[in-house]
């Protein structure tokens, strides 16, 4: 694997979950391999798990590790073209990104999206840049519309718990008191729709996410029926979309209907389900204190699989340099 940007980017689903599985059991087993590499992780937006898992991730394979956090003590920087930079942008992109490559092996980058324009977020126009002017492997930290290594680390977490061949994942928007991006969402629909499982999105009208990453599941808007005899239960809040009949709408909030929160009255019409979110979640928003801090809330055995979704990336990554 060259670069890591999407479950495309995973050839064979199930080798790569047996991957994780073997290093999970002995994750110093490739303590050499990353000898005398250096992975760059460059931060346009904040992270807690991405940095800490993927740093972690990194040093287990033996690498050296940079940090750059692009708002936090770099020049700030123009990533338009073609401009007159006269603001209070110091660099261009077109020469960061080289000279930050040159420093590294590989370079792994979190950049959200504005949520302002859609085609300049779906295009990925600064995760391109990177793999256009970098000549080096890029990481996908969470860009504007995917976030695959905490996918990854999710199908991780369900092969772990699952107790039936073909489980029900439900995936439900939750509601936020900020417009979040579809990132997450995306990346879950696209990686579990190549995993066997059947999937159920559920959300109010208007939450449509784009049809290209939820072509192997089934949207119903009645929650109550999309959570019957559910095994794990995800929830995610997300902006509108806006689909192609409403444009207008991408990045917006449509909804603050509290109903939607997760609490124990909608998981009791699963098959006990465990519980599931990316983290940072928002409680008694997205979900009740009483179902994250249930037994059956398996969300810091997720988020400590970034851990293994990392290291299984980037030993392919550096099995390819
Ligand atoms: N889930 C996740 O990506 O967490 P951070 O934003 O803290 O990295």
């Amino acid at each position: 694997m060259k670069h890591f940007i999407s479950a495309d980017c995973i050839t064979n689903m199930t080798y790569a979950l047996n991957e994780a599985k073997e290093i999970k059991k002995n994750r110093f087993a490739y303590s050499t391999l990353g000898r005398n590499r250096t992975l760059l992780m460059v931060f346009f937006n904040s992270s807690l798990r991405t940095r800490l898992s993927t740093q972690k991730a990194a040093m287990n394979l033996g690498m050296n590790v940079m940090i750059l956090d692009i708002n936090n003590g770099a020049w700030k920087l123009e990533t338009e073209k073609g401009v007159i930079m006269d603001s209070d942008k110091a660099e261009h992109i077109l020469e960061a990104i080289p000279v930050m490559s040159s420093y590294c092996d590989i370079i792994a980058v979190r950049s959200f999206a504005g949520l302002t324009d859609r085609s300049k977020d779906y295009n990925e126009e600064i995760l391109d840049m990177f793999i256009r002017y970098s000549g080096k492997p890029v990481l996908n930290m969470e860009s504007a519309t995917l976030h695959p290594l905490q996918s990854f680390a999710d199908l991780i977490t369900i092969e772990e718990y699952r107790k039936k061949r073909h489980p029900k994942i439900v995936l439900t928007w939750a509601p936020h008191p900020r417009p979040l991006p579809q990132a997450v969402a995306n990346s879950f629909a696209q990686w579990t729709g190549r995993y066997d499982a059947e999937l159920v999105i559920t959300h109010p009208e208007g939450y449509e996410l784009d049809g290209k990453y939820t072509a192997n599941a089934t949207i119903e808007y009645d929650r109550e029926k999309a959570f019957e005899g559910a095994d794990f239960v995800y929830a995610k809040n997300w902006s509108a979309y806006g689909g192609t009949d409403n444009p207008e709408n991408y990045g917006k909030i449509l909804s603050e209907d509290r109903t939607w929160t997760v609490d124990s009255r909608i998981m009791s019409l699963t098959d006990n389900a465990y519980f599931m979110h990316c983290l940072p979640v928002r409680r008694n928003m997205i979900v009740t204190d009483e179902v994250i801090d249930s037994p059956r809330s398996i969300v810091i055995q997720e988020a400590a699989n970034r851990e293994i979704s990392a290291q299984t990336v980037l030993k392919m990554m550096l099995e390819e340099l």
